[in-house]
């Protein structure tokens, strides 16, 4: 029978990480930080247009454990990751960084590149329990237990929680090459257990909105598939959203009123940017509204947005895919699932729920009979990126 999948726990996460640390660099880390992967509740494809995401931080973490090795600028840094290209330990120095392969090493590379502060020599040994490249983003957690494990190694932090997000999203603009929006950084650099976070893409400020009731659980559903368009439908997207704004004549998605997109809608535009519009629009105001009813402890209403979400995704942006708008029907069809959606780029990847407690083994038991192959996470929102006591 289904059951939720066994997350590796987080202290026996560490001491596989310390363990190997010992035994790769016969001394034990002097250091050690992690930073969570994200799901996102609702607000997809708007953190690139000024828009307002909802995510949440996930209970699965990226740990970095280390010390400094007493070189100038010399690293050794392993990864303990199954599904990271090899080679999986390798060595560079912080005065020459380029990106290359193997490619899980650009993430770091890019945040010590961007760090703003010199890095002196280190070795590391990195672990994770997020799954990879399954939109949960394992990237993010790299990228931002990175930064957390620079603080430790430099002694000397950025103060403002968003400036360590953006030199994160830099990193993997640069040297990963992937034109990502802010959310997920935010979320890894300021999750908060019981917390989503309402981030404001346009002003780069963010609120904890309380999410705990006891009687919920955020089911993810990963669908384990990840079809190729992907990474070149992310850029097509972006632009098609530029392109829609400048049609309506304006420079931010938060100048639009009904009245802009009524006359997009009329007029002689292309189809497809207006449907991207569509989306980008509806989306700002799903956004509003599911804060809203969170912060009454309305569910029945997040549940309904984030539904519309899902088929402004599908219809109008154009980026979800059969498994996944199969895995939202199925659930919807379960007794005790308030909602349901693709989160994260899409083409693949995961889809997020909102579930009753007392009815989730049944959900996920329906869920796995109508869909072969996925793999079932059971979250509540969980904590930040932090630095790990000894
Ligand atoms: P996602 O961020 O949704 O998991 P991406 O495809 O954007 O998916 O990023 C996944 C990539 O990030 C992996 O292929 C790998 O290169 C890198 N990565 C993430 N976590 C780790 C890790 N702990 N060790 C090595 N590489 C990692
Ligand atoms: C992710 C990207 C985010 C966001 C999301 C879609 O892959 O990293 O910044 O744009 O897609 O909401």
């Amino acid at each position: 029978m289904a059951t939720a999948a066994r997350i590796q726990p987080f202290d026996e996460l560490l001491s596989d990480a310390i363990k190997n640390f010992e035994e790769t660099f016969g001394k034990k880390p002097e250091v050690a930080a992690c930073a969570p992967g994200r799901v996102n509740l609702i607000g997809e494809h708007i953190d690139y247009c000024d828009g307002f995401v909802l995510p949440m931080a996930l209970p699965m973490v990226t740990i970095i454990v280390g010390r400094r090795n007493g070189t100038k600028d010399e690293c050794n840094v392993k990864t303990l990751c199954p599904g990271a290209d090899f080679p999986r330990k390798i060595q560079f120095t912080t005065d020459y960084l380029v990106r290359g392969l193997p490619r899980w090493a650009n993430y770091v590379k890019g945040v010590i590149y961007n760090y703003g502060f010199p890095v002196t020599g280190f070795d590391a040994v990195i672990i994770t329990n997020v799954p990879l490249g399954g939109g949960l983003s394992s990237s993010a957690a790299l990228e931002v237990a990175t930064m957390k494990f620079l603080e430790l190694i430099t002694n000397k932090k950025h103060e403002k929680e968003s400036d360590k997000a953006l030199i994160c999203q830099k990193a993997e603009h640069t040297f990963a090459e992937c034109p990502c929006g802010i959310m997920d950084q935010f979320i890894s650099v300021m999750g908060k257990k019981n917390h989503a976070l309402l981030i404001d893409c346009q002003s780069l400020t963010a609120e904890h909105i309380p999410f705990n009731a006891s009687d919920l659980v955020v089911l993810i559903c990963n669908s384990n598939v990840k079809h190729n368009l992907s990474e070149s439908e992310y850029p097509t997207r972006r632009n098609q959203c530029t392109e829609a704004l400048k049609l309506m004549g304006l420079s931010s998605y938060r100048e639009v009123n009904s009245l802009h997109l009524e006359e997009l809608e009329k007029s002689n535009a292309d189809e497809v940017l207006k449907k991207r519009a569509r989306h980008v629009i509806g989306e700002i105001e799903r956004v509003k509204k599911a804060t809203e009813a969170l912060k009454k402890g309305n569910f029945e209403d997040f549940g309904r947005l984030m539904v519309e979400s899902h088929k402004s995704l599908s219809s109008d942006f154009e980026v979800s895919c059969d498994e996944l708008d199969k895995l939202v029907d199925i659930a919807m069809k379960c007794k005790g699932v308030l909602g349901s959606r693709m989160t994260g780029g899409g083409f693949g990847g995961c889809t997020v729920s909102l579930v009753k407690a007392d009815e989730i083994d049944n959900v996920i038991k329906q869920i796995d009979a109508g869909y072969n192959g996925a793999t079932f996470y059971v979250c509540k929102a969980s904590d930040g990126a932090r630095d790990i006591e000894s």
